[in-house]
Order: structure tokens, then sequence, then C-alpha cells
């Protein structure tokens, strides 16, 4: 994993932007993971204001979400839809057929979840997986006890995700208890992951997610695993890390690489990264 330490929110969020921007610069087809939540709402807004400083096109793009709550229309102002709608897709002028969400009204959750997976492949995969991480260690929805090879599913909330997003609703009654979202398994397989936390109520789980064992009881361990995931925080999140010095001193060594590999960018060089010796 790569970790990166940012002043502060503001130049967190900048340095995500940035390598988005710098991916769809020279991908103008790439496809994107994108998440909810307010950590990542400072990237999009950084990525809108850069896309039209630079006039970047991202009419080429596809992009798939994380999750969305069951029982919630797209409609609904708490669905992540309506969140994507508002802090992204408008800034970017994207069409409804560039995106992919999952539905929180499908009668069959079970084959819309291999429908989404189905067209994720489809689409080639994601190229670069934006993730957030929640106050119990948890990517996308991916709670505590998850499968690490889990594929995209309909799932159970856990009680502290709940009562984390009680905030965005009138009433507790209305706070979703169930969601479809994306699996580890499904998220490890993006070319390359950018995962975000600011703010000090996040060291714990940061810390654990980057120094602790690779755990299903916080699914964020899983990304060790990952051959390329680039943890950006702030240093109020990064305030637990150990080998805090050692991952600046290796930030300030690689300085002048690119921030993604180049499979990402070179399909043939990952297929070839995937693909078993035929002879
Ligand atoms: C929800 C989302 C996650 C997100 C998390 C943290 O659980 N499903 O994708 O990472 O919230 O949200 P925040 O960034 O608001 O702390």
């Amino acid at each position: 994993m790569f970790v990166k330490v940012e002043r502060d929110y503001e130049t967190m969020s900048q340095r995500g932007a940035r390598i988005v921007a710098d991916l769809v610069k020279q991908k103008s087809d790439a496809v994107l993971g994108l998440a909810t939540g307010s950590t990542p709402v400072g990237l999009y807004e950084n990525l809108i204001r850069i896309a039209k400083d630079e006039n970047i096109d991202f009419s080429g793009i596809t992009t798939f979400n994380l999750d969305e709550y069951e029982g919630l229309p797209a409609s609904h102002p708490e669905s992540y839809h309506t969140f994507m709608q508002v802090n992204l897709f408008d800034g970017l002028g994207l069409s409804e057929q560039q995106t992919n969400l999952l539905s929180g009204m499908d009668i069959d959750p079970v084959a819309q979840c291999a429908d989404f997976e189905m067209m994720i492949r489809r689409a080639g995969g994601i190229d670069l997986q934006i993730l957030g991480i929640g106050g119990d260690g948890h990517i996308a929805f991916c709670e505590p006890g998850s499968s690490l090879a889990g594929r995209t599913s309909l799932v159970a909330l856990h009680p502290k995700t709940i009562a984390d997003n009680t905030r965005f609703f009138d009433k507790k009654e209305d706070v979703p208890r169930k969601a479809l979202t994306m699996g580890v398994g499904t998220i490890l397989e993006a070319r390359s992951c950018l995962i975000l936390a600011a703010g000090d109520a996040k060291s714990e789980v940061w810390a654990q997610m980057i120094e602790g064992p690779v755990t299903s009881q916080v699914t964020a361990s899983a990304l060790q695993l990952h051959p390329w995931a680039i943890a950006i925080s702030d240093r109020d999140a990064a305030a637990k890390l150990k080998n805090l010095d050692f991952y600046q001193h290796i930030d300030g060594e690689l300085a002048d690489q690119p921030e993604l590999p180049l499979w990402v960018f070179q399909p043939e060089l990952d297929q070839r990264r995937n693909s078993m010796p035929t002879a």
C-alpha cells in the first residue's frame, strides 16, 4: 500500500482529484469506481474544477458506484444516486448512460448484483476505484465479517453504520438497515484503488487498515493484498500510524514516479499481468 499524508482535508482532496484527472487525461475511456460519504466530496469538487480549468473531456468515461441503500428510490434525497448526481455527475456533465449504480428498489437483488458484476467486466474492469472507510473499518458496505472474496450482494448493515447514518435522516426509523454493495473481491479486482480518510475519528481504523492484520473484521485491511492501493489521509487520520515517518520517506523518494501503474493505461500489459503462461 502506498501511504501518503497530506496537511489537511483540502490538500488530501486536491491530491486525490489530481490522480483521477490525470488518469482521464491519458485514458479518455477510463472506467472509474466511485464512492459516497462525506470524505470524497472534496475530491469531487476539485475534480469538477480541474475538469473545467484544464478542459478535460469526461464524455468517454464509464462509472460504477460501490453501493446503494436497499429500499430507497433513486429520487430519495439521501439515496446514493442523488448524492452522486449532486456532488459529481451534474458538475462533470455525465450522462445516465455513462453511470452505473445499483438500484435499491429491485425486486430481484440477486439477479441485479450478478448483472452488475457482468457490466463491470463488459466495461473492461475498473481502472481506478475510489474508496472511503467506515467507522468500523468497512469499505463500500462490506461490514465486519464480510468475505474478503465476496462479490456484489445484498447485505445487512452494522448497528454502528446505521448509527453513523442517522445524521442524514429525519427519523431513526427511516435509516436504511440493508444495502446492495460490491464485495471485497469485486473491489480488489480494480486495477488500482485510492482510499481516503480525514479526521481523528478515523485514526484508529486507518491504522488497523494499514498496519493491522488482514482481517474480515476490518474489511479495508484487504487492500494490503491489492497490488496498487494508494491511501491518502490528512494528518489527523494518520496520527496513529507507527511507521508514519517511513511512509513519508517513501513518498518523498518516489516523488518522481507516476501515481498510477502502467498497467492501468496499457490493456495489453494488464492482460499479460493476469494471464497464466500457456507453455
Ligand atoms: C458509508 C459508505 C462508505 C463510506 C463510509 C464513510 O458507509 N458506504 O463507502 O466510506 O460511509 O463515510 P464518511 O466518508 O462520511 O465517513
